[in-house]
C-alpha cells in the first residue's frame, strides 16, 4: 500500500466527493432518528497543505490549488458549494491558519465530526497503520466515533446493519489493486443485504474508461435500488492528464438530491476546469422507479 491522500488533498476530486458528502449528510438529518456514517477508505482525517508537495522522495507539484484553492474566494456559489466552503474554512482557521490561503484540509472524517448530531454515530475504517494511527489523533475520543485498523470491506459485514437502521456509507478507496472495483461490487451486494436502504457514496476516476464501463455493468447486475452517477470531467475525453475527471455513485440517493446536485457539477466543471471539454453531469445507473 503506496498510496497517502496528502499528496491529494483538496484536490478536484476530493472537491465534489466532500461536497456530495456533506449534502447526503444534511440529507439523511431531514429526519430526527439518527443514523451511522461509516467511512470504509477513511484516510487520516486531516492534511496541512503545506506538506503535500514533499513526497517522501520526490518533489510533488500541490493539486489543491486547482480544487479546493478555486473555490476559496469564489462569490455567487450555489448553496450545495458554498455550505461544504464554509465547513472547509471554519476548520482551517480552527486548526490556526491565519493566512489567506488555505493551508489545514479536513479529510472526509472530520469533514462528517462536524456534522453530526448527538444521535449520530461514525465507525471510521483505514487498514494503513501509520494513517489510522493519526486519525486516532485527529479525531480524539469521542463515544460517537469508532476508528478501527480493519479492512473497509470487512467492515460493511460486521457494522451493517446498525442499531438504528439508518446508514451513510462511503466507499473511497486508493485504486492501487487490480481487484478494487470486484471488492466493491461484493461490497455492495454485501451492505443493501444487510440494509436494503442504505445511502452508499462511491468515488471513483476516470482513468481507463473501460474499466469503469465494466464496473457500472457489474452494479447493474446487483439488481440496485434508484442509483445516481455524479461526474465532473476538468478535461475532454482525449485529454492526456492522468486523470481527468471523477465520479461518485450513489446508491439510494435522498429525495430531490438531484435538483441540487445537477446544477452544482455544472458550476464545478466551470471553476474546476483544466482544459477544454470540462462538464459536470448527474444522471442514473439504476432511475428511480
Ligand atoms: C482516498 S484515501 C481516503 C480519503 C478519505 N476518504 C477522505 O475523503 O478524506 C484511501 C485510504 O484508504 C486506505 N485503504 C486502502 N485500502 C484499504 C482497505 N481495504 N480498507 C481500509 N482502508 C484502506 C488507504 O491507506 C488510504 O488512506
Amino acid at each position: 500500500m503506496n498510496y497517502r491522500h496528502h499528496f491529494h488533498a483538496g484536490n478536484f476530486a476530493d472537491v465534489i466527493k466532500h461536497a456530495l458528502v456533506v449534502r447526503l449528510v444534511a440529507a439523511l438529518q431531514r429526519k430526527e432518528k439518527g443514523f451511522l456514517y461509516l467511512d470504509t477508505h477513511a484516510g487520516r482525517g486531516s492534511y496541512d497543505l503545506t506538506t503535500a508537495e514533499q513526497g517522501d522522495s520526490l518533489a510533488r507539484t500541490p493539486e489543491w490549488p486547482a480544487g479546493v484553492g478555486r473555490l476559496w474566494s469564489a462569490a455567487g456559489l450555489p448553496d450545495l458549494l458554498a455550505d461544504y466552503v464554509a465547513i472547509i474554512r471554519r476548520h482551517d482557521q480552527q486548526q490556526g491558519n491565519l493566512t489567506g490561503e488555505p493551508r489545514f484540509y479536513p479529510g472526509s472524517p472530520v469533514l462528517v465530526a462536524a456534522l453530526l448530531r448527538p444521535q449520530d454515530r461514525m465507525a471510521l475504517c483505514e487498514r494503513h497503520s501509520d494513517e489510522c494511527a493519526a486519525l486516532r489523533a485527529n479525531m480524539g475520543l469521542s463515544p460517537r466515533c469508532v476508528v478501527q485498523a480493519m479492512d473497509g470491506y470487512v467492515a460493511i459485514r460486521a457494522m451493517l446493519p446498525p442499531v438504528e437502521k439508518r446508514a451513510l456509507v462511503l466507499i473511497d478507496p486508493p485504486y492501487e489493486a487490480e481487484h478494487e472495483f470486484a471488492d466493491i461490487v461484493r461490497g455492495v451486494k454485501e451492505g443493501l443485504a444487510r440494509l436494503p436502504g442504505a445511502v452508499i457514496a462511491i468515488w471513483y476516476p476516470f482513468t481507463k474508461r473501460a474499466r469503469v464501463d465494466a464496473f457500472f455493468n457489474q452494479l447493474r447486475a446487483l439488481d440496485l435500488p434508484p442509483t445516481a452517477v455524479a461526474e465532473l470531467a476538468v478535461a475532454g475525453e482525449f485529454s492526456a492528464l492522468k486523470m481527468r475527471g471523477c465520479g461518485v455513485v450513489i446508491i439510494n440517493p435522498p429525495w430531490q438530491f438531484e435538483a441540487e446536485a445537477a446544477p452544482a457539477l455544472t458550476n464545478l466543471a466551470n471553476i474546476l476546469a483544466q482544459e477544454p471539454g470540462a462538464t459536470g453531469r448527474y444522471w442514473w445507473l439504476v432511475p428511480e422507479r
